[in-house]
């Protein structure tokens, strides 16, 4: 157990853009806050900008495609701190915005679904039981309106111009992943959610993207600080449900 009691978060990819933010969020929150970053100077320099704003926070390295680092990411969690009550599955990336479908190749997709799909899937499996040891848990994935069927089959989607095919697959399938772990984990007080952070100004969203990542990073430190009685297994953006 942590000196204070205090809730223990890890954020993956938090070196920069929105999972900097939830960091800095949740840091802001009283929450101690565990930056993953795969590179450990961009880690270092990033937990040191939030040091400075005196909010407690270390960091870890982590690369969501290396299971080993992964592994020993939650041992060192676990010996530092005893507990880890929050993960959000941020770290993500975008490498085929202009590929069609149907020249999508399979080198490509993989290393999409690593990041985005196989990353928080065996993440989250690692975390959950150390979060089951003090029936407390919270899990965001942060995921993409790119990835609702509902909005891919939409002609008015304001997203229709985009390909991206296996991001958008990637997020389908971590939605998947969401769904199946929060049937798994009813009645345990570990809630999981994904969330869209809406269009915002990053290396993936661009420079036309309307929102900062302050903005966009709410309604995931929303669901990684709900209460008990709070929502699972569902997509959220701006805090409303949206369809899959
Ligand atoms: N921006 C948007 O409009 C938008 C919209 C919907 C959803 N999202 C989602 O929001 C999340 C954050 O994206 P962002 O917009 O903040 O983009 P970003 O600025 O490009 O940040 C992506 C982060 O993920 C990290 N990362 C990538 N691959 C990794 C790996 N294998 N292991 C560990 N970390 C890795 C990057 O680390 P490096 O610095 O080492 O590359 C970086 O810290 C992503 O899941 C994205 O799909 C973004």
């Amino acid at each position: 157990m942590n000196s204070n009691n205090k809730r223990v978060a890890l954020v993956t990819g938090a070196n920069r853009g929105i999972g900097f933010e939830i960091a800095r969020q949740l840091g802001s929150k009283g929450i101690t806050v565990i930056i993953g970053a795969r590179n450990e100077s961009k880690g270092v320099e990033a937990r040191e900008k939030l040091a400075r704003q005196n909010l407690d926070v270390h960091f870890v390295m982590l690369d969501v495609t290396e299971h080993t680092t992964m592994e020993a990411a939650i041992g060192r969690i676990r010996d530092k701190f005893g507990r880890l009550d929050v993960l959000v599955n941020n770290a993500g990336i975008m490498i085929d915005p202009h590929t069609s479908i149907l020249e999508l190749s399979l080198p490509l997709f993989e290393n999409t679904l690593e990041t985005n799909a196989f990353g928080p899937l065996l993440l989250s499996q690692a975390c959950v039981s150390l979060m089951k040891e003090n029936n407390y848990g919270r899990i965001v994935n942060i995921s993409s309106t790119l990835g609702s069927l509902t909005d891919i089959i939409n002609p008015e989607s304001t997203y229709t111009e985009i390909q991206s095919p296996a991001y958008r697959l990637s997020k389908i399938l971590l939605n998947g992943i969401t769904v199946l772990l929060a049937r798994e984990l009813k009645g345990t007080n570990i809630l999981i959610n994904s969330v869209c952070p809406g269009w915002v100004k990053t290396e993936i969203g661009g420079q036309n993207a309307p929102l900062t990542p302050e903005q966009g990073a709410a309604t995931p430190v929303w669901l990684a600080t709900l209460p008990d009685d709070g929502p699972t297994g569902g997509f959220f953006r701006e805090r409303h449900p949206i369809p899959w």
